[in-house]
């Protein structure tokens, strides 16, 4: 019998299609870039260029393994210590991908949405995410959420205090504040929490990424660089994520 690894992207597809009803929400890790282009002797943003058209390529193997959420940690707020030219290039390789990619999007009925501290993205950046996120709001085939400048702590942080000045107020009382009130604080409120998280490269860390949401989230670490990561790659982790068994704490029956 076939392995997944000798089968053809099709094939594959079809496997994932076979497998059931697909993961509702996968998030990812994108890691890897600077590796990648070290490998080639080449700056460090050449390796994110790359990577922006791996995310090209995940981006419409999501859509045809019928995802709903697909969530793509981009840039992180311990970023911003990066060498002022790789933040620059990260920002006009935002712009650049929502440029080039937003009518296509639109068309395959992506809706993107950008989640982090925004204010301290460049004007150039703000004003094209801005753009696609109106441009792609009423589409409903599979969300795309792009984290960028985004930390899961600070997350954390601003919706305990939104929860205590409600409280201040008198609006709420300390017991109302249940899992779902936090959750409905959060970036991600009213989205399912990712079924599955791929993290690329072979590091094994969370790194500060969606900490409550991936409370029952299964983890599959490609060792795959992410510039390398491709469709075939998506589909593979689905399929091993459909073979497991998720108890949420519980026991078989
Ligand atoms: C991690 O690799 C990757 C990043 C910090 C940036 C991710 C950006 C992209 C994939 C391109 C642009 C994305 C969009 C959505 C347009 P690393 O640089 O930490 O790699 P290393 O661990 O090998 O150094």
């Amino acid at each position: 019998m076939a392995t997944t690894s000798t089968l053809s992207t099709p094939d594959l597809l079809e496997q994932v299609r076979l497998a059931g009803s697909p993961p509702k929400h996968v998030a990812i890790i994108m890691d890897g870039n600077g590796r990648w282009a070290r490998e080639r002797l080449m700056p460090r943003p050449f390796g994110h260029r790359s990577g922006m058209k791996a995310v090209r390529e995940v981006v419409h193997g999501a859509i045809e393994a019928g995802l709903q959420h697909l969530s793509l940690f981009a840039f992180s707020q311990e970023n911003w210590q990066r060498p002022t030219t790789e933040v620059s290039a990260l920002m006009s390789l935002l712009e650049e991908y929502i440029a080039r990619e937003v009518a296509e999007l639109s068309e395959r009925g992506v809706r993107v949405r950008i989640l982090g501290e925004r204010d301290r993205l460049t004007d150039g950046a703000r004003k094209a995410v801005e753009m696609v996120e109106r441009t792609t709001a009423h589409n409903d085939t599979l969300t795309l959420n792009i984290f960028i400048s985004y930390g899961s702590r600070t997350e954390l942080v601003r919706a305990t205090q939104s929860l205590a000045r409600d409280v201040a107020q008198g609006i709420m009382s300390p017991d109302d504040i249940d899992e779902d009130a936090i959750s409905g604080r959060l970036m991600t409120a009213g989205m399912p929490d990712p079924d599955l998280l791929i993290r690329t490269s072979g590091e094994q860390r969370v790194s500060n990424f969606l900490l409550w949401q991936l409370a029952y989230t299964e983890f599959y670490i490609s060792g795959v660089l992410w510039p390398d990561f491709g469709r075939r790659d998506l589909f593979t982790a689905i399929l091993d994520y459909k073979r497991r068994e998720r108890r949420y704490g519980k026991v078989s029956v």
